[in-house]
């Protein structure tokens, strides 16, 4: 295994994904963490060939399941371990006989997406580990040749399918198995034979299962676009696969961009994917899950910057999902049942300011979603459009409402929640909401004068 010189955070530096605290503060709603500059950068370059119309449904969707599953689900300790854990190329490949998972075990992760209300899944078919679980005819460290006996890729696609959800693969480019993972930086030999791989496997992975609609490259160290090829990259994957949508992470800005464990609203299309604990892999010891109550409030912050939220799942190495993602996602999809119509189709949304609120909005309504419930009445501040009507959307009881004119004072709410762990308000507006903020704070100061 040739010595990889780059520290993990180097790598997610380098991909323009800080993680981390900027997470714990793009929760709160008035809050607006920025773009990074590669962000911006990608917002000035023209997006792939008919853009618009393979991004309709994606724009739609809003939330998808991402799945983190490989040898590492059999180590249990994150899905780096082979890198920070330091452990020997043929040490790790033993994993790779011990990996058996039960058949089918996709089919409860697609069940699962579907009742939490995402509308697509995404799955590692080779992580940085070199793994792959499609069926390859360039390596035999692939699921049908070693522990599973069998392709794992395919359950995914027919699971996904059998429960009409979009489906995609996420495939890391850099790559700590292969031989010339490294060494293609330094020696063009290698770098030819690498790139070569790692082409191949893409044409691999988008002809033997039929239409796939997202393709999702991860972590392109050691090269960049050229050493990799990527123009000819995603020309290909387009001329396999003419509807699929790609991600911007083979050093070319693609159809969107992924920021990760942060929610920051680019300009372009963007989605933001984070764990549900500290680690993308099974993870046995880490217990840091994010409450249902998070996961709905993250999901609305995407949707009102335009974005979508792809929230990840780490199978066990028998493929069951750990209990706590479960009953999370089951939460979720309880409250998505009642309140889905304010997250689906969700457009930008202009209104954000509130101590107790996220928004979306689709069209001239203005949904408020209460996760700090205030007891009989609810503020919006600075709301500049007029109101037509209010209610609870739940239950489609109406709420009574004063509009004045720095405020809009909604009256003779209950006292406690009436829905748990977010009561969604859907309130109807003349044209499209606009808060302005900016006149509470001149008033202020006139009064202050
Ligand atoms: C990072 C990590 C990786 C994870 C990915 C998900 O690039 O290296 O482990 O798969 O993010 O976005």
């Amino acid at each position: 295994m040739p010595e990889l010189k780059i520290s993990r955070r180097n790598y997610l530096g380098a991909l323009g994904a800080g993680a981390g605290a900027a997470a714990a503060l793009s929760t709160l709603s008035c809050t607006q963490p920025q773009p990074t500059k590669e962000a911006k950068k990608a917002e000035e370059i023209p997006p792939p060939p008919e853009h618009e119309r393979r991004m309709q449904w994606w724009r739609e969707a809003k939330f998808g399941m991402f799945i983190h599953w490989g040898l590492y689900s059999v180590f249990g300790r994150h899905e780096w371990a082979m890198e920070t854990e330091a452990i020997p190329v043929t040490e790790y490949e033993l994993l790779a006989k011990q990996f058996k998972p039960r058949p089918n075990a996709a089919r409860d992760w697609a069940k699962l997406a579907k009742r939490a209300g995402m509308k697509y899944m995404v799955m590692t078919s080779k992580h940085h580990e070199g793994f792959c679980h499609f069926d390859s005819k360039l390596t035999n460290y692939c699921a049908p040749r070693q522990g599973p006996g069998r392709d794992l890729a395919k359950e995914f696609v027919e699971a996904a399918r059998a429960e009409g959800l979009r489906l995609g693969f996420y495939y890391s480019l850099m790559d700590w198995h292969h031989p010339d993972g490294a060494k293609c930086a330094e020696n063009e030999e290698s770098r030819r034979r690498f790139v070569d791989y790692i082409h191949g496997q893409i044409q691999e992975i988008l002809t033997l299962y039929g239409k796939i609609d997202i393709m999702w490259y991860d972590v392109a160290w050691p090269l960049d676009a050229k050493g990799w090829e990527s123009e000819k990259m995603n020309e290909m994957v387009l001329k396999l696969q003419p509807d699929i949508v790609i991600n911007n992470r083979n050093q070319l800005p693609g159809d969107f961009g992924t920021p990760e464990q942060r929610i920051v609203a680019e300009k372009r299309d963007w989605e933001a994917c984070m764990t549900m604990n500290d680690s993308w892999g099974y993870h046995k010891n880490d217990d840091d899950w994010k409450t249902p109550k998070t996961v709905i409030r993250n999901l609305v912050t995407c949707a009102r910057g335009g974005g979508n939220y792809l929230l990840n799942i780490g199978p066990k190495a028998d493929g069951s999902i750990p209990e706590e993602s479960t009953k999370i996602l089951n939460t979720v999809g309880a409250w998505m049942e009642k309140n889905s119509q304010s997250i689906y189709g969700a457009e930008r949304c202009q209104v954000r300011t509130s101590m107790y609120a996220g928004y979306t909005r689709r069209g001239n309504t203005l949904y408020m979603h209460i996760h700090f419930w205030p007891g009989a009445t609810a503020v919006i501040p600075g709301l500049e459009t007029k109101v037509k009507s209010a209610k609870l959307l739940a239950s489609g009881k109406p709420v009574e409402f004063k509009q004045e004119e720095l405020r809009v004072v909604l009256t003779g709410l209950p006292e406690s929640a009436p829905d748990t762990p977010v009561t969604t308000l859907a309130i109807e507006c003349e044209s499209e909401p606009i808060q302005n903020m900016e006149r509470v704070r001149k008033q202020r100061q006139r009064l202050q004068a």
